[in-house]
């Protein structure tokens, strides 16, 4: 059977700065064992207190029940704020309540299904790019349809040069998707963080290149079906205000950065569990057997094993490992007295392979989120789109997307691990990635 932990907890033993480095470098080997047992990890790195917390009590506190208590990470902030300004992942009180408001629309199922042709194109595009397979880092291949389908979503049929924002977002995330120390110790924005120059300037390529084309769309007067037309002309139901111009761009820029990479990292980490299990992949094929050349909405409804697969394949290797809050006034979390300041991070990926509520938690099992199965579970006990008022906004349009892509890739080629390679390694940089951009071997189903 597949050994799914990959990664080893504990294993970090460096303490100060140099200790702080290697767990913001790689902190899924930094977390203790205990965490994923289910023991929150309470720390304090000089004046700052920080509670790292598996526990889907302490989830449904922050998130739902006290969550006026809480307010996002201003780390946050300092690492995506350079490309997404405002954004709705970044913002709080009125300017996230504006933001999502306006943006809600866009992503209700019914938009949500026009788009399905845009993802069944991107995932034709792909598969035939992946023409005669072989062993392929598929990490590539996927971001670039997800990227796709996330520009063409937002803006219909614009020519943009996606090649260049592909390595800008790249850049961008890979670079500036490590916490920097001067993040983490709160140093203001204004101070220069070594190493970061050219990330900085691939955010700001990214946010003239969206101007750019806004300004265009909103001086040939919108009307047009794609997600941007209905920003430039939205307004909010409470207070009658539009988004002003940087924040179109912030919406924009948040919706590229954090929709795309996400789930192409989701789908990586699907096929390789799936190449250890071929007799899924009949399972999936056989399911998606009556797909015809062009997958409408309505096929998605019979696509249940598909969207279980990526489900568990997310619980197993959530591509956002960690929902961070800052508390902003006391607060009592199991029997912990939280001041003002404090953090309370919390590990999606430790939550997941609680045995508590996961028995045989690193068994890839898509049974795991049969109806009655989920309806057994803590409601919190699963969290990779985060929850409550503020979770992905995204989440439907992800695993539609999924579904869609993943259904091409099974019904086109048989995956399989490449004989003698290591496994991949989850590294954190904004999302978790495979470190080795997850090669497989793609065998064309037609050639076996
Ligand atoms: C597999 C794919 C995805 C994963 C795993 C994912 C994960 C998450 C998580 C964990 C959060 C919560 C962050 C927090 O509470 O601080 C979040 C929020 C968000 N996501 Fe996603 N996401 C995915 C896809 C998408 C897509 C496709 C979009 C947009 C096109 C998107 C846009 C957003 C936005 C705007 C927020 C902030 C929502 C708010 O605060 O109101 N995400 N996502």
């Amino acid at each position: 059977m597949l050994d799914t932990k990959i990664f080893t907890p504990g294993q970090t033993s460096a303490t100060g700065f140099a200790g702080l480095r290697a767990v913001l470098r790689d902190p899924l080997s930094g977390w203790p064992a205990s965490l994923f047992e289910g023991e929150p990890l309470d720390y304090k790195l000089g004046p700052v207190r920080s509670i790292d917390t598996p526990r889907p009590e302490d989830v449904a506190l922050v998130l739902l029940d006290q969550r006026d208590a809480f307010r996002r990470s201003p780390m946050v902030r300092l690492m995506l704020g350079r490309a997404m300004g405002d954004g709705l992942i970044i913002a709080d009180g009125e300017s996230w309540r504006l933001q999502r408001s306006i943006a809600a629309p866009v992503f209700r199922h019914s938009e949500l299904k026009k788009l399905v042709p845009i993802f069944d194109v991107a995932a034709r595009r792909m598969t035939a790019d992946l023409g005669a397979g072989g062993e392929i880092a598929v990490l590539e291949p996927l971001t670039a349809a997800t990227l796709d389908v996330i520009i063409e979503s937002l803006f219909g049929d614009v020519a943009l040069d996606r090649a260049a924002i592909s390595r800008d977002v790249a850049h961008f995330l890979n670079v500036g998707g490590v916490p920097h120390l001067f993040d983490v110790l709160g140093l203001p924005a204004w101070v220069p963080r070594p190493g970061r120059g050219s990330s900085n300037a691939a955010a700001r390529r990214l946010r003239k290149t969206s101007a750019q084309v806004l300004a265009k769309k909103r001086a040939e007067g919108g009307g047009g079906g794609a997600m941007t037309d209905h920003l430039l002309a939205a307004t909010d139901p409470e207070t009658g205000q539009g988004l002003s111009d940087a924040q179109l761009v912030d919406a924009v820029m948040t919706f590229v950065g954090a929709g795309h990479e996400t789930t192409s990292v989701a789908l990586s980490w699907t096929l390789w569990l799936l190449a250890a299990r071929p007799e899924l992949q009949e399972q999936l094929r056989a399911e998606g057997q009556a797909l015809g050349d062009a997958i409408e909405a309505d096929d998605l409804a019979y696509l249940d094993l598909h969207t279980r697969v990526i489900q568990e394949a997310m619980r197993l290797y959530p591509p956002v490992v960690s929902v961070l809050r800052q508390a902003t006034r006391p607060v009592e979390m199991s029997g912990r007295h939280l001041r003002k300041g404090d953090f309370v991070n919390l590990i999606t990926i430790a939550m997941h392979r609680n045995p508590d509520h996961w028995p045989d938690p690193d068994r890839f099992d898509p049974d795991r989120f049969l109806p009655e199965a989920v309806k057994a579970r803590h409601r919190f006990a699963y969290l990779p789109f985060g929850g409550g008022a503020t979770m992905c906004i995204g989440w439907k349009l992800a695993l539609m997307e999924a579904t869609v892509l993943l259904a091409r890739l099974v019904q086109g080629f048989e995956v399989a691990a490449i004989p003698g390679a290591p496994p991949p390694y989850p590294t954190v940089r904004i999302t978790m990635r495979p470190d080795n951009g997850m090669r497989l071997r793609l065998t064309p189903r037609g050639t076996l």
